[in-house]
């Protein structure tokens, strides 16, 4: 499963990239805004920092201004990713944007009849978002599962972008079901890190290093 990470602070994607975490980054309004700094000049930071799929989204309603920001936004970085909502404008604006080569990411998705038709649409990555299901109740896990079925039924390259993520279980759960990319906060990729017993463990081997007066260097 590949890791996107989803932000716009350019200091946690470096610390992650540096480590190869990193083989894409989403963005989205709420995260461009969050960071305070112009959507173009950040974007562009993270296109010459990262070598994998930066998503950037598109901030109109109606096909015809989205289709015009996509361009622009396509212009970018090769590794651009535009953003589209999964609105039928969205699917207008993916289908034009993907014939003309650039890579989309279809999101807001939260059915599979909504990941059918971005599949149908061309759309590079369809996202999704599993955590905003659960918070009304509804299992966010089980469309993961259900689009992988749909998507293998008929051999659709779209990649499911398991976006949304809140938890580390999140992200191993997406893991087993088969989703292509799962994009997450930094603070969750680096929770994937911790388990109490690894603490426990080193706690008792610090406690025997300091007794026996163990050195290395
Ligand atoms: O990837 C989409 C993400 O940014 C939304 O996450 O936690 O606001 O539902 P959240």
């Amino acid at each position: 499963m590949k890791f996107f990470v989803d932000t716009a602070e350019i200091d946690a994607i470096k610390e992650l990239n540096d480590l190869g975490m990193v083989d894409g980054v989403t963005t989205n309004p709420s995260l461009i805004a969050k960071s305070g700094r112009d959507i173009l000049e950040v974007t562009k930071e993270i296109c010459d920092m990262v070598a994998g799929p930066v998503s950037a989204e598109v901030v109109a309603l109606d096909a015809e201004t989205m289709l015009a920001e996509g361009r622009k936004l396509a212009k970018i970085a090769d590794n651009i990713a535009v953003k589209v909502p999964l609105t039928w404008a969205g699917l207008q604006t993916c289908k034009a944007l993907s014939d003309e080569g650039t890579m989309v990411n279809v999101t807001l998705c939260f059915s599979a009849n909504q990941a059918l038709l971005a599949a149908k649409a061309g759309a590079t990555f369809i996202s999704p978002f599993i955590g905003r299901l659960d918070d009304i109740n509804t299992d966010g896990l089980e469309l993961i599962e259900d689009i992988r079925t749909i998507y293998d039924n008929y051999g659709f390259d779209t990649q499911i972008l398991a976006a949304s993520i809140r938890s580390a279980n999140h992200m191993s759960e997406c893991a087993k079901i088969g989703a292509d990319v799962a994009t997450a906060p930094p603070g969750v990729i680096k929770a994937m890190a911790n388990h109490v017993l690894t603490d426990k463990g080193l706690a008792g081997f610090m406690a025997d290093v300091e007794k026996a007066g163990i050195k290395i260097l």
